[in-house]
């Protein structure tokens, strides 16, 4: 993961050029970026020979290569509601499931299983889990479960972090299906008595969620978010 390249004369690895405008960053357009290159932890500078630079604060430039792929990352993952049959390699579904077993868990219980299903063949009992056309489409199904009684529980007050801990893992699991190409779909809104049929889940473990793994056969709509002045309040409610 390469950071910017340096800008000549290098200032101790903090400066980078790029190729023209500050909205691109290793040759990339990144329109997420021009609020944050405009502000204040940039300062833009010309070169000696007139090529556009710009520079990082030192911590900054050792992670901006990390910070753009990262953002890349999570505007790339949509809710994918129409797959290809094409099948998921081994080696993608490995990475994705080493993605979620990395996973950070309330005192490292990893109160979790991921149940990887073949859909070939399943098609009709699946449909009971979740009535969508596009459910099945994908060659692949995970349902994430959670073992609430393998979960750390918050001595204060009870409070049992094993949904959460399913949650995480899932997330990591769709961003890293996501940087391999691949597509997901969240889905809470399944039958869990039926779940609980098809999966053959025993007494105290809990579904928690589900995603088709396949390839995408649709296109991502805009991203539609409360701004942040919705969503975020300082020092205190
Ligand atoms: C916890 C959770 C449960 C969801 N359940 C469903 C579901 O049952 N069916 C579905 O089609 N989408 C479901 N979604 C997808 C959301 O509708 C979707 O994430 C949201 O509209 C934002 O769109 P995006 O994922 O394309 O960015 C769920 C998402 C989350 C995070």
């Amino acid at each position: 993961m390469e950071g910017p390249p340096p800008c000549g004369p290098e200032v101790d690895g903090q400066t980078g050029r790029h190729g023209g405008r500050p909205s691109t960053l290793q040759g990339k357009p990144q329109p997420w970026a021009q609020s944050w290159l405009d502000g204040p932890d940039f300062q833009n500078c010309l070169n000696a020979d007139g090529a556009f630079c710009w520079q990082l604060p030192a911590e900054l430039s050792q992670i901006a290569g990390l910070i753009m792929e990262y953002f890349d990352l999570i505007q790339k993952r949509y809710s994918v509601r129409a797959y290809k049959p094409d099948p998921v390699e081994d080696a993608k579904l490995a990475k994705i499931l080493e993605a979620a077993r990395l996973a950070p868990t309330g005192a490292n219980r990893q109160p979790f299983q991921l149940i990887v299903v073949h859909v070939k063949g399943r098609e009709a009992e699946l449909r009971r889990v979740y009535h969508r056309e596009w459910f099945t489409q994908a060659p692949l199904v995970i349902c994430a479960c959670g073992l609430p009684a393998q979960g750390w529980v918050r001595g204060m007050d009870g409070f049992n972090c094993t949904v959460v801990d399913v949650t995480i893992a899932m997330d990591h699991l769709i961003l890293a299906a996501t940087d391999l190409g691949l597509g997901t779909c969240w889905i809470a809104a399944f039958d869990v008595a039926a779940a609980r049929r098809v999966f053959g889940l025993p007494h105290g473990v809990e579904p928690i969620a589900l995603t088709p793994l396949g390839y995408p056969a649709d296109q991502p709509g805009p991203k539609e978010r409360k701004p942040l002045t919705e969503l975020v309040r300082y020092e205190r409610w």
